[in-house]
C-alpha cells in the first residue's frame, strides 16, 4: 500500500512538568508501550522542558526508539546576547526534530505575537527541524462568532515568511484556547470545520500541494477516551496532547487510537 499523504503525529507536550531523572523511566515506559503497529501507524514525538532533553535524546538514541524528540519553544537567532533563551542551534545539536512554536501558553503569558513565532517557525526550518505552530481562539472570540477570522489571522501572519515547500513540510496545531487543560475538548465536528478552514487558507496563500500535505494536529484535552473519534476528522491529522501525555499508558493509548 503507498503510504498516506499525511502520516499522523501525536505529539506529547510535557510542558513544565518531568525533570531530567524521571525522563529516562517515562521514555522508557512509553518506548514499552508502544507497539508496531502504533509506530507504523503514526510519528510519535515527546516534548520535554529544555532541562530534560539531553536525558531524552540519550534514551532514544542509545536503544533506537521510534520516538521522535521536539522542544516546547526556541529563540530565533543562533546565538547571542538572549539571557535565558535556548537557540534552534542548539536544539538541533540534540537531535530534536519538532519544536513547538507559539502556544497559547507563550502567546498569553509570555507576549509571544505572530511575528516572533514567524521568526521562530523560519529559524526551526533553517537548522533542519521541523515547527509545530499553535493557532487558535479564546472562548470570547468563539462566542462572538469569529473563530475563522482569529484562526485564519494567526495561519497568514504566523506561517508569513515561509516558502510553499516548507508549509508543506510543517506542522500547525489548532488549540482552541478554551479546550485547553480545562477537560473541555472540541467536538469532533467543531475540529474538522476550523481544520477545513485552515488547510483552505492554505491552499489559497500557499499552493495546492503545500495544503495536501502539510500536517494539522487537533489539540486541547485530547485523551485515550476522546482521541479515536477527534482523530477520525479527515482533516485532521493528529493530536498535540498536554496533560494526557505525562502518563505514558495515556499517550500510547492515543496513538493506538490511530493503530487499531
Ligand atoms: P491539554 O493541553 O491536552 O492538557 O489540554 C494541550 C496543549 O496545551 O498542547
Amino acid at each position: 500500500m503507498p503510504e498516506p499523504a499525511r502520516r499522523p503525529l501525536i505529539s506529547g507536550n510535557w510542558k513544565m512538568n518531568i525533570n531530567h531523572l524521571e525522563t529516562i523511566q517515562v521514555v522508557q515506559k512509553l518506548a514499552y508501550r508502544l507497539t508496531p503497529a502504533d509506530t507504523g501507524a503514526a510519528d510519535v514525538s515527546i516534548h520535554p522542558p529544555f532541562t530534560s532533553l539531553r536525558s531524552a535524546q540519550t534514551v532514544i538514541d542509545s536503544d533506537e526508539l521510534p520516538i521522535s524528540l521536539g522542544a516546547q519553544n526556541c529563540h530565533w537567532e543562533a546565538s547571542g546576547a538572549f539571557t535565558g533563551e535556548i537557540s534552534p542551534v542548539m536544539l538541533a545539536k540534540l537531535n530534536v526534530r519538532y519544536v513547538i512554536v507559539g502556544h497559547s501558553e507563550r502567546r498569553q503569558m509570555m507576549g509571544e505575537d505572530d511575528v516572533m513565532v514567524s521568526r521562530k517557525a523560519g529559524a526551526v526550518f533553517a537548522n533542519g527541524m521541523v515547527p509545530i505552530v499553535c493557532v487558535g481562539e479564546t472562548l470570547d472570540e468563539r462566542e462572538a462568532g469569529t473563530t475563522a477570522a482569529v484562526v485564519s489571522g494567526q495561519v497568514a501572519a504566523s506561517l508569513d515568511g515561509l516558502s510553499p515547500a516548507q508549509v508543506g513540510a510543517m506542522v500547525l496545531a489548532y488549540e482552541p484556547i478554551w479546550a485547553i487543560g480545562t477537560g473541555r475538548n472540541a467536538t469532533p465536528e467543531d475540529a474538522q470545520e476550523v481544520a477545513g478552514i485552515i488547510r483552505a487558507l492554505i491552499g489559497e496563500r500557499w499552493g495546492a500541494p503545500a495544503a495536501a500535505t502539510v500536517r494539522l494536529q487537533y489539540g486541547g484535552s485530547v485523551r485515550p477516551d476522546n482521541a479515536a473519534e477527534l482523530l477520525a476528522a479527515p482533516d485532521v491529522d493528529g493530536a498535540l496532547v498536554g496533560g494526557a501525555s505525562l502518563d505514558p499508558d495515556g499517550l500510547a493509548a492515543i496513538v493506538a487510537a490511530i493503530s487499531q
